[in-house]
């Protein structure tokens, strides 16, 4: 079995993050590691439950685990109080005490409600986080972002809860539709700007895709997107500094999938937020021309949105909302060349500014 284990050691928890195929299979033995609890209830959605939650039982069950399935409808419009609550009400007629563990056995939004859902029940309970989406493996899995949203806004109640452990299996890819396998590539050329240079060469001579794409490489190249997350999370689990980088491409990405109401995927949304906040960066002369252009034709190889249609107004007006607005000013980070890039807190006019230079100035707009 080719397997790879990232050891994340954040200041709250130290964790492996274990990457490979026919992981699914490890659940229990992985679950008998972290936990000294017997009982796992499984959180998974509608989508997701009927394909694997089955394997991932019989797993836990083959351990010793008593197990217990707990589902709710898929969508961004279940990521809810209401949602949450009813999972906690079944962690607790499940009788799960802090010893056992509650396993998010989904995407991002199963992720993100299963790890709430075990930092409030009896005041923090074991999370083991098994990925399902190439977004939640390369992202949201790991580091212990966990969150519903508000009418307001997405993830607005949450906390900074970390996994007992993750299982990514790259098998699961294989019932994602090419048209979200594409989207979570969003986040990976993202890593490839932030932090490595040759991830990204490697992204532009070769677009991942879950047709046909050798797995072993996609082993590969996932647990070193995790590796790239791993190391800022490490130096920064709560986002004080350094973890504000991992935001790239999200002040106007955020702002572009919310004006799209959500139609426009989360990867597709951050590509053309990247793509954008790297033109602007150039004409400011933040980066180079040549790094500007480079991120746009990565981002237009994996056939994703590189620019947007949406005003400049609007565009600011959500930006400005964004949750990583401090008192009057918004940290933009900013792309200085492949492989760095630079926190800078904007003014609003400065923010409505760099909206001017790189949105909606491409021939090519989502
Ligand atoms: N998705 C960004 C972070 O986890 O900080």
């Amino acid at each position: 079995m080719n397997e790879t284990i990232v050891r994340v050691d954040t200041t709250s928890r130290s964790y492996d993050v274990h990457v490979g195929r026919g992981l699914l299979e490890s659940a229990g033995p992985v679950c008998s590691q972290a936990v000294v609890g017997r009982v796992a209830a499984i959180i998974s959605d509608s989508n997701v439950a009927p394909l694997y939650a089955h394997a991932v039982c019989q797993s836990l069950e083959a351990s010793g685990f008593e197990t217990t399935v707990l589902t709710f409808p898929a969508g961004e419009r279940n990521k809810r109080f209401a949602t949450l609550e009813s999972l906690l009400e079944g962690l607790a007629q499940a009788e799960l005490s802090r010893d056992d563990v509650v396993i998010a056995l989904g995407g991002g939004i199963t992720g993100d409600m299963g790890g709430l859902a075990a930092a409030l029940y009896l005041r923090g309970i074991h999370v083991v986080q098994i990925p399902t989406s190439l977004l939640a493996m390369v992202d949201s899995s790991v580091g212990g972002k966990t969150a519903v949203d508000l009418p307001q806004g997405k993830n607005l109640a949450g906390a900074f809860f970390q996994p007992s452990a993750v299982i990514a299996d790259i098998d699961c890819l294989s019932t994602l539709s090419h048209e979200l396998f594409t989207d979570s590539c969003g986040e990976v050329i993202k890593h490839g700007v932030l932090a490595d240079p040759a991830l990204f060469d490697e992204l532009g001579a070769s677009p991942i895709n879950a047709e046909g794409y050798p797995p072993d490489e996609l082993v590969r190249i996932v647990a070193r997107n995790i590796q790239i997350k791993r190391d800022v999370v490490n130096a920064d689990e709560t986002e004080r500094g350094l973890r504000q980088t991992l935001n790239l491409g999200h002040t106007l990405g955020h702002a572009i999938e919310a004006a799209s109401e959500y139609r426009l995927g989360h990867g597709s949304s951050v590509a053309a937020g990247l793509c954008c906040i790297a033109r602007a960066s150039a004409k400011k002369g933040w980066c180079s021309q040549d790094t500007a252009k480079r991120i746009v034709e990565v981002t237009e190889a994996f056939g994703l949105p590189t620019d947007t249609n949406v005003d400049h107004e609007t565009i600011l007006s959500y930006a400005c909302h964004d949750k990583k607005r401090h008192a009057g000013t918004v940290n933009a980070i900013i792309p200085c060349e492949i492989g760095r890039v630079e926190i800078r807190k904007l003014t609003i006019d400065e923010l409505a500014s760099l909206i001017e230079l790189g949105c909606g100035t491409s021939d090519k707009q989502a």
